[in-house]
Formats: structure tokens, C-alpha cells, sequence
């Protein structure tokens, strides 16, 4: 069973929006498991303080090595990518989130205050992880957001499997527009292309709606794109 461990001084947030909907009935069936671990318990004063002021001055707190290390030894005693999630962490991807839905699971480190101690990060071997260029107030969300990118490309979790085959990201290109009935709203038609039944008119108009859409919303994956395909973006 896949298992995601969550080092956290708010454990209340767990499962959260994890629990409802395709994450939530997965969890409920045993598809996946959450432990959720509450860093305060591992502090050892009667004030279980999890942080203290940083070296050097500055503003915020920290989160204290001992304490946190102490979290994670009595958590990760397996194999599982131990991952602190971070602002200045490496991106999260879809290609790195599908090599962790293939595995036996996470162990996140939510980070509050300024950050977590340097040490602990290196003498627990911590790959630090963002969600993208802004900041959270904690690593909570961040945590639920890998989990359920992860959960949903787990076997039997979606309901058509082919919906993760066709996702933005997966060939390196966004989405194309989807459409449903009426066939006019508001005087908008949907393109007639879609309604020609013809598979093959079907399939290139979504490719090039793809290659359109990523081109112009994200240079970067068309960059990268490109790249891949050495300079000749297929248009079948
Ligand atoms: C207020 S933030 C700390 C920001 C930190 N001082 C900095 O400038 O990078 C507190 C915690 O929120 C989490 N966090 C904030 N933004 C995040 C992001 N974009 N991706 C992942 N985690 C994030 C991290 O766990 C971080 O330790």
C-alpha cells in the first residue's frame, strides 16, 4: 500500500480536503494510507517547544534539529523519499510526482516559522521540494498537494484511466479545451471539428490546441518541448 507520512505541528489539518472526494474514498478503501505525526510530542520540555530564535538574529523562529529529527527517526524507518517541503525547494513536477505515485509512498516534512534548522535538512538527508514561486504560511497545503497529485495517479483511483494518460503535463504540453453539451451556450458553438466524429480531425485539432496553448502560456515546457522533439513538434 502506498503510505504518506506527515511531520507536522498541526496535525488537526490531516486528512482535510484528502479525505473527501477520489483521495478520500481511496483512503477509506485502503488504497493508500496517512500517518500523521505530531512534531510537538517529540519536544521533551513541558512547553513542547518546537522552535527557538535564529542564530545570528533576524526575524521569525526556527524549527529546532533535535526536535525534528527526533520526528522523523521514529518515522522514516523505511525506505520512503523523505521530502521537506520548501519555497526553495526543487520545483514539483508532474514527471517527479509520477516517480513517487510509482513508489511505496512519502515522508513530508511540513515546515512552519522561517524554515526548518540547516542541520537537520542535511543529517536526515531532506530532498527539499516547492510548489511553486510564491510562499505559504506552512507546509501543510503543500503536503496535501503532493499527496493528492500522487494519490489519484495510484491504480484503480481515478475513474477512467485514460483521463491521466491525457493530462497537461504528461506529453509536456498543457491541455487541450474540453467541451460538453449544449452544443450552443451563450452563442458560443462547440468547435465542429468535435462533432465530425472523424477520430483522427479530432485527435490532430487537440494537438495542435496543445502545442498552441502551451506555446503561448508557457514558453518554458514549449522550450523544453521543442527540445525534445528536436525542433519538430508533432502534428499528426
Ligand atoms: C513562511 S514559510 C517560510 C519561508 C522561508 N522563510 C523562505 O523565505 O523561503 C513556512 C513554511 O511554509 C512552507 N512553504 C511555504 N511556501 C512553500 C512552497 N512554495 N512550497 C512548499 N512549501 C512551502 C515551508 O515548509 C516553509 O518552511
Amino acid at each position: 500500500m502506498w503510505r504518506a507520512s506527515v511531520l507536522t505541528i498541526f496535525p488537526d489539518f490531516f486528512p482535510g480536503p484528502l479525505g473527501a472526494s477520489l483521495a478520500g474514498k481511496a483512503l477509506a478503501a485502503g488504497a493508500w494510507s496517512l500517518d500523521v505525526v505530531d512534531i510537538r510530542t517529540f519536544a521533551t520540555d513541558k512547553h513542547r517547544t518546537v522552535d527557538d530564535t535564529p542564530a545570528g538574529g533576524g526575524p521569525g523562529m526556527v524549527m529546532k534539529a533535535d526536535v525534528l529529527a527526533r520526528a522523523i527517526d521514529a518515522t522514516a524507518t523505511d525506505k520512503r523519499p523523505r521530502l521537506m517541503l520548501t519555497p526553495r525547494g526543487m520545483p514539483l513536477t508532474q514527471a517527479r510526482v509520477e516517480r513517487l505515485a510509482a513508489g511505496s509512498g512519502v515522508v513530508l516534512v511540513c515546515g512552519r516559522f522561517e524554515g526548518i534548522d540547516e542541520r537537520v535538512i542535511a543529517g536526515r538527508r531532506l530532498e527539499e521540494v516547492s510548489i511553486g514561486d510564491y510562499v505559504l504560511s506552512g507546509g501543510e497545503i503543500a503536503a496535501m498537494v503532493l499527496i493528492d497529485a500522487c494519490v489519484r495517479l495510484r491504480p484503480g483511483v481515478m475513474g477512467a484511466a485514460a483521463s491521466g494518460v491525457e493530462e497537461s503535463f504528461t506529453a509536456g504540453l498543457l491541455e487541450y479545451p474540453h467541451y460538453t453539451r449544449p452544443q450552443l451556450w451563450e452563442g458560443r458553438p462547440i468547435p465542429e471539428v468535435l462533432l465530425s466524429g472523424d477520430h483522427g480531425k479530432i485527435a490532430a485539432w487537440r494537438r495542435s490546441e496543445a502545442e498552441r496553448l502551451t506555446r503561448e502560456r508557457r514558453p518554458d515546457l514549449w522550450a523544453a518541448f521543442l527540445a525534445r522533439s528536436r525542433g519538430r513538434p508533432r502534428t499528426e
